[in-house]
């Protein structure tokens, strides 16, 4: 006779959560397929399309049969075009034996953290950050440690705010600039103030580099590029927002060789390489023309400046400046204690069903006030959008 299966999910997998992101997308999309007209701000998407070189390189691709395994942590030609590209950018010389190419930028995070965090090694962090950030040095059963900062400067954060918070076990600290949430930018005085801090505690410094062509001020920046940081800096980078490749997955680190060789080792034993395809539409991404890269930075800057004079329009609503990044982070704590909405968790949930409009609530990335709009889309969405959170704000008095 059977006996009834145990159900019992491994501890470790109790320490994470769903992404919040994630979960707002599935709300949305479920009132879509009901047949109400959702507009969405949720999504960290481009709503551009893949530019269309990058899409031929993958019909060569497939048209020439490169459908097999590559390499484990991905293709010689590849890691000699990021490492070519990071070259070119910004003036770094790693070698593609410091190079992983990964299923997308979170993977490389992921991978990085398995590699370095023992239990009970500490990570820091600087508020708001990305949520995956806490997910993944949960995992991989580290402590996070969170640096406050302070919205009337932009949520940049500073070398002096890290400084009491690093410790004998801290393994590295995460800085994202641009940031997902905030669109903070982190200048590179401040960055290589944040370097000398880490480097001469024996601590990485890990740089998310995400969103780092889209940047309104000044030129891109990679901390690695301070002379002698390649042996201290681990930065992961990704081709999803750059080049409008979400779908594709493809992201990677840069990493002393030994970390390098580590993260190959946990790859090879689970996703194995990122899709083969994708590799070769990456390898064209990287190599061929940026234009397409310069375009959606000036649409993105038009959104930011529409975006921003809305919400500022909004009574009580403040808006830190983004300098980067195609996000928002208004602080909607106007809206709070009135009608029962005690947090933005609350909010976020009254806006998808009551103004159709989705948005991230702040609690997901660390700060109790604000929400996170998305301006990845097209103008006339955000206008829609705007318009109904105005009315939502406004009528809540
Ligand atoms: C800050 C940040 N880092 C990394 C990523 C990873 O992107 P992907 O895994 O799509 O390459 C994202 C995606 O939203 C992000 O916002």
């Amino acid at each position: 006779m059977a006996v009834a299966t145990r159900l019992e999910i491994a501890e470790r997998i109790s320490r994470i959560s769903v992404s919040s992101t994630m979960k707002v997308a599935a709300d949305a999309e479920k009132l879509r397929s009901q047949g109400k007209d959702v507009v969405d701000f949720g999504a960290g998407e481009p709503d551009f399309p893949t530019p269309d070189n990058i899409k031929q390189a993958a019909v060569r691709a497939l048209e020439q049969n490169f459908t097999k395994y590559t390499a484990a942590s991905g293709t010689l030609e590849l890691k000699q075009a990021v490492c070519e590209r990071h070259a070119q950018d910004f003036g770094t010389s790693y070698q593609p034996s410091e190079c992983v190419i990964s299923v997308g930028g979170k993977h490389a995070i992921f991978n990085l953290t398995q590699a370095l965090v023992n239990p009970g090694d500490e990570v820091v962090i600087p508020v708001p950050y990305w949520v995956t950030y806490k997910d993944v040095v949960n995992y991989a059963g580290g402590k996070c440690v969170f640096v406050e900062t302070d919205e009337e400067q932009g949520f940049t954060v500073t070398a002096s705010m890290i400084e009491p918070h690093l410790s004998g076990r801290t393994r590295f600290v995460i800085i994202n600039s641009p940031s997902n949430p905030s669109g903070a930018v982190l200048d590179p005085g401040e960055f290589d103030k944040i370097y000398r801090l880490t480097s001469s505690r024996g601590i990485y410094l890990l740089t998310d580099e995400c969103y780092c062509q889209f940047l309104y001020e000044g030129r891109p920046f990679s901390v690695a590029s301070l002379p002698g940081a390649q042996e201290n800096v681990l930065v992961a980078g990704s081709l999803s927002k750059t080049y409008a490749m979400t779908g594709w997955r493809i992201g990677f680190a840069l990493t002393p060789a030994a970390i390098a060789q580590a993260m190959n080792k946990l790859q090879s034993h689970s996703t194995s390489n990122p899709t083969s395809i994708a590799q070769k539409a990456a390898v064209e991404a990287l190599r061929g023309p940026q234009d397409s890269v310069v375009r959606m930075l000036a649409e993105y800057r038009k959104r930011r400046d529409f975006v921003v004079e809305r919400l500022r329009r909004i009574p009580g609503v403040r808006c830190a400046e983004p300098r980067g990044a195609f996000y928002a982070y208004p602080n909607l704590g106007v809206a709070l204690g009135k009608r029962g909405i005690q947090n933005t968790l609350a909010l976020c949930e009254r806006l998808l069903e009551q103004a159709l409009l989705a948005v991230v609530p702040g609690e997901a990335f660390g700060t109790s006030q604000h929400v996170r709009i998305s301006y990845a889309t097209s103008m006339q969405e955000l206008e829609r959008g705007l318009d109904r959170l105005h009315e939502f704000v406004a009528g809540l008095d």
